[in-house]
């Protein structure tokens, strides 16, 4: 039986794992990319109205369902009205699509922190990365890659520990852990960075803006299609997060201090990876745009270079870097897993440890089935591409369109219920948002990023790769969905 469901310890320890929830992998690798490529300083005007317009509304919208029908995401909508259950579905399986990968990235990422130590990957960092590394050949391949099977186990048992710890016993461990030295490992290296000959140019870059760019809708999608992932939103976690409250808690103050921490990091590493952009562009004579690249690129490939330009005093920046990925990559994992663990906790009525072994070991064993193989970058990229800005953004827009078009009645009780203890009060404004603006600019996202990767393969990946991979994840999503919804539970 599932018993009583636990709770934070308080309100701090909430705010700390929805903190740790939300920096993570997005935060340090994919903002400073994204905003660069999107038009500097002219992408966090964008980025801060996606904020204001999309993301903070619905984080609301999610501690509400969470906090008030308490509950796993499926059990959660069901409250709500039964015919959102699938909803919750939808939200707990693409949190657990994203665990799948997001290990082999975090994995990546702590192999680097090792490999700075004498900075391993010599002169040519992506043919480390891409060739020596993670083995890719640029097709499918079941190839073995004992680097990274090594690797995957290690980060899949640090999740089982923490997972079945559960709340108190581990994931508010995990951010003790995690946050304080987040914050230390990332200060030291974003101080460092600025402090680099150069840095004043990669700033430049950075922040100065580009008026034109802001004409271009690529750069709204890119900052509404950003802000869920980063925030943590849409994809079940808030919900669940918020499920695990007491009753009185000040739901609104929270959602904010958790907003502007994840933004404030956000621009920090901007600032810091940008400092070294500059540094680099100011060692090779190059412009700041030269050398500054893709998503997954500009960590693996370009950091190590930027390093590597340092001579030995960069084998510490690298240390800082790429643990800070890992510490902000684990606790963010750990709240991704605790979607489909009280999912299914809550539907069938199983114990956790029972949960535990079977939702996060079959994610596990996937991931580890998966990407021990000399395939993980295209299963990164391809899987990454499809559920976050299909699969998240639907999530979100769906609960949003499910609540504020079909079922207003709910409205009051909903904004009541935030409203009892919270400081910044809901109302009209709030449900204006919901109603209008947010549903707006997500069907327009989703349209145009469906229309987009319909018309050209994603990255010129072959048919079959997208097929299984892009496609068939989203299939994966709306049938897994569909067969848990009708499923006979006997939960709480
Ligand atoms: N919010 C988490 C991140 O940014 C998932 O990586």
């Amino acid at each position: 039986m599932s018993g009583q469901r636990e709770n934070w310890s308080g309100r701090s320890a909430f705010i700390l794992a929805a903190i740790g929830s939300a920096v993570g992998l997005g935060n340090i690798w994919r903002f400073p990319y994204v905003a660069y490529d999107n038009g500097g300083g002219a992408f966090l005007l964008p980025y801060l109205i996606a904020l204001f317009t999309a993301a903070i509304p619905l984080l609301f919208l999610d501690y509400a369902i969470g906090h008030k029908y308490q509950g796993g995401a499926p059990k959660a909508y069901k409250k709500l009205t039964p015919s959102a259950e699938g909803i919750g579905w939808w939200q707990t399986l693409v949190s657990w699509v994203i665990a799948v990968y997001y290990a082999a990235v975090i994995v990546w990422a702590g192999s680097y922190t090792f490999f700075s130590f004498g900075q391993k990957w010599g002169d040519d960092t992506t043919t480390f990365f891409v060739e020596d590394y993670i083995q890719h050949t640029g097709e499918l391949t079941s190839s073995f890659v004992p680097q990274m099977f090594i690797g995957l186990v290690i980060i899949w048992m640090i999740a089982l520990l923490v997972m079945f710890g559960g709340i108190r016993k581990g994931i508010e461990i995990a951010n003790k852990i995690c946050i304080p030295l987040l914050v230390v490992l990332f200060g030291i290296m974003v101080f460092k960075a600025i402090n680099l000959p150069g840095a004043a140019e990669g700033l430049n870059a950075f922040f100065a803006p580009n008026w034109e760019k802001m004409a271009d809708p690529n750069v709204w999608l890119a900052a509404y299609g950003h802000v869920f992932f980063s925030l943590s939103i849409g994809f079940g976690i808030m919900v669940t997060f918020s499920s695990y409250l007491k009753r009185n808690t000040n739901l609104t103050g929270s959602g904010l201090v958790v907003a502007f921490a994840n933004s404030s990091f956000e621009i920090l590493a901007g600032i810091g990876i940008f400092s070294a952009l500059g540094f680099m562009a100011h060692a090779t004579g190059q412009d700041v745009s030269e050398v500054a690249k893709g998503g997954v690129g500009l960590a693996f490939f370009v950091f190590p270079q930027i390093i590597s330009t340092m001579g030995e005093s960069g084998d510490i920046i690298g240390f800082l870097f790429f643990g800070s990925l890992v510490v902000a990559g684990i606790s963010s994992l750990v709240s991704i897993l605790e979607v489909p663990i009280a999912a299914f906790q809550s539907k069938f009525g199983w114990s956790r440890p029972k949960t535990v072994a079977l939702v996060v070991g079959s994610a596990a064993f996937i991931s580890i089935v998966g990407f021990s193989t000399g395939s993980s970058l295209i299963l990164v990229d391809v899987i990454d591409q499809f559920s976050n800005n299909v699969g998240i953004v639907y999530g979100g827009l769906i609960s949003i369109i499910w609540v504020f078009w079909f079922n207003r009645n709910k409205i009051p009780g909903i904004i009541e219920h935030m409203n009892q203890i919270s400081s910044f009060k809901l109302g009209s404004f709030w449900s204006l948002m919901l109603t209008v603006v947010t549903p707006v600019a997500l069907i327009t996202t989703l349209l145009f990023k469906l229309v987009s990767l319909f018309e050209t393969p994603y990255e010129g990946y072959s048919t079959p790769i997208l097929m299984i991979f892009g496609w068939g994840v989203l299939a994966f999503l709306g049938i897994g969905s569909l067969i848990l919804t009708s499923a006979k539970g006997k939960g709480e």
